[in-house]
């Protein structure tokens, strides 16, 4: 990657009546930064940031976010244009390689995936000895890690061709542990792969066909498939990403990384919050049960949290969930399906927060996973695979992360510090004094 932050200013520092300069920088578009980077050299002081709400931790050209004014952009491109007209395919290619593919390389890069889909049959011992009601973001999370005991052939992270291979594996095989998962834990057989289907036709059909009948796959629910996987695809420098950045940041091969960030998503802060979100409008149960969560989620003492609410960097609407509530109505009309309970608690659940000034004065507003859970139910997937879901799309941003950083020259491995606060200094004490 070239680097190309511009120094634009300084910044002064005063510890101890002495002045520090430190240097500003900016990047295309977004704050501007202060370089710490020789703080501790130079003042024998460390930042102080839990959360890292302040902190920069690199220098990215993939993804950027506007929080303030809910934009979202994929390599420049407005996360609203590319759901309306790309493929998830393409946003994948976007993602990676920073540029719209050709109409050649669309087809090329498409042949490659599929031709990745399937997967070493040894693997299916792995799902053979998980029990059937094992959660599916486990056994994701412990599949996707041992592929780096399938392809010994391509885990020199050095070597670009091998790198290249392990990202479309990666992005070739979610899609088929994922189902595989899922046919596991209702006790149905594996489907395999189907070349001739797309990306998303391909998952579906994994999915949800059976051997006993013909499988067809319906373009709408498709379509919507895929729109739901571009919408996950990548979100700047979020817990997942980071994880996966820190891992690979050791050296660690590409799958033992992104079975990391697969660990972090399933969080319910994180990716784990459309599971949580579906199973907190379930509990509501009806309208007029929406005053007394939303009073628990602004009370204090109540741990309790709107999920598919809030955002650390949007402060305004996600615009990834205008996305999905108009894919959520689209699915529900070609299913047929007039009135959604759950649907309408939703959206007045949403109207109610969006008026009360406790949401409105800390800017708390629905973000990816608030519709998310209630197109997925509808097009037949279990609560407990929304979260891989959300994997599966993610781990095109992730690989195209981790590939940015092991070619961005100033990275070096992750290693923070901390202010510490426990005992200091002292002597072992024999257990007859203690
Ligand atoms: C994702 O980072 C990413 O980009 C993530 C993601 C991606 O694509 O990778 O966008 C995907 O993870 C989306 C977020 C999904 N999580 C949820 O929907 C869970 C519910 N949301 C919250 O847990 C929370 O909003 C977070 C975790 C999303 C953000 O937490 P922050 O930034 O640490 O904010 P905070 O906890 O400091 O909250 C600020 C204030 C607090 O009140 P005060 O202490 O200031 O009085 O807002 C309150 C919070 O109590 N608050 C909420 C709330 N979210 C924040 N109050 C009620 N309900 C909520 N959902």
């Amino acid at each position: 990657m070239e680097n190309k932050i511009k120094k634009t200013g300084m910044a002064q520092l005063i510890i101890d009546g002495k002045t520090y300069d430190l240097p500003i920088l900016s990047g295309a578009v977004g704050p501007s930064a202060i370089d710490v980077r020789a703080l501790y050299k130079d003042t024998d002081h460390f930042t102080f940031d839990t959360g890292f709400t302040s902190t920069c931790s690199t220098e990215s050209q993939i993804t950027y976010i506007d929080g303030d004014k809910g934009i979202l952009l994929y390599r420049g491109y407005p996360i609203e244009q590319l759901a309306e007209h790309s493929t998830f395919l393409e946003t994948a290619y976007l993602l990676m390689n920073g540029e719209l593919p050709t109409a050649t390389q669309s087809v090329e890069f498409s042949n490659t995936i599929t031709n990745h889909t399937m997967l070493h049959e040894q693997i299916e011992r792995f799902f053979n000895g998980f029990r059937r009601d094992a959660h599916p973001m486990a056994m994701l999370c412990g599949t996707v890690g041992g592929l780096s005991a399938f392809y010994h052939d391509s885990l020199d992270i050095e070597d670009n061709a091998q790198r290249d291979i392990s990202m479309h594996r990666l992005i070739a095989k979610m899609p088929t542990i994922a189902a595989r998962a899922y046919k596991y834990s209702i006790g149905q057989p594996t489907i395999y792969p189907d070349n001739s289907l797309s990306y998303s036709e391909n998952f579906l059909k994994m999915c949800f066909a059976v051997p006993a009948e013909k499988y067809e796959v319906n373009p709408v629910i498709a379509d919507a498939m895929d729109k739901i996987f571009i919408l996950h695809a990548d979100h700047e420098q979020n817990a997942s990403t980071s994880t996966v950045r820190l891992a690979g940041s050791s050296g660690a091969n590409p799958y033992a990384c992104i079975a990391a960030g697969v660990a972090c998503l399933w969080g319910p802060s994180h990716g784990g919050a459309n599971e949580a979100c579906l199973k907190m409008l379930n509990e509501i149960g009806t309208v007029d049960r929406i005053p007394e969560f939303v009073a628990r989620a602004k009370d204090r003492n109540d741990p309790f949290r709107l999920m598919g609410f809030g955002h650390r960097v949007y402060k305004n609407y996600d615009p990834r969930a205008k996305v999905m509530q108009k894919t959520c109505h689209a699915v529900l009309g070609e299913l047929g399906i007039k009135d959604s309970p759950i649907l309408d608690i939703a959206m007045e659940l949403e109207k109610i927060a969006l008026n009360d000034p406790y949401f409105v004065e800390k800017k708390l507003y629905p973000n990816v996973d608030f519709y998310s859970g209630i197109v997925l139910s509808a097009l037949g997937f279990p609560t407990s695979m929304f979260t891989v879901l959300f994997a599966l799309a993610r781990t095109s941003g992730w690989i195209s992360q981790w590939n940015e950083m092991l070619e961005d020259s100033t990275q070096r491995i992750g290693r923070p510090r901390q202010l510490y606060t426990g005992a200091t200094a002292r002597d072992y004490v024999p257990i007859g004094k203690r």
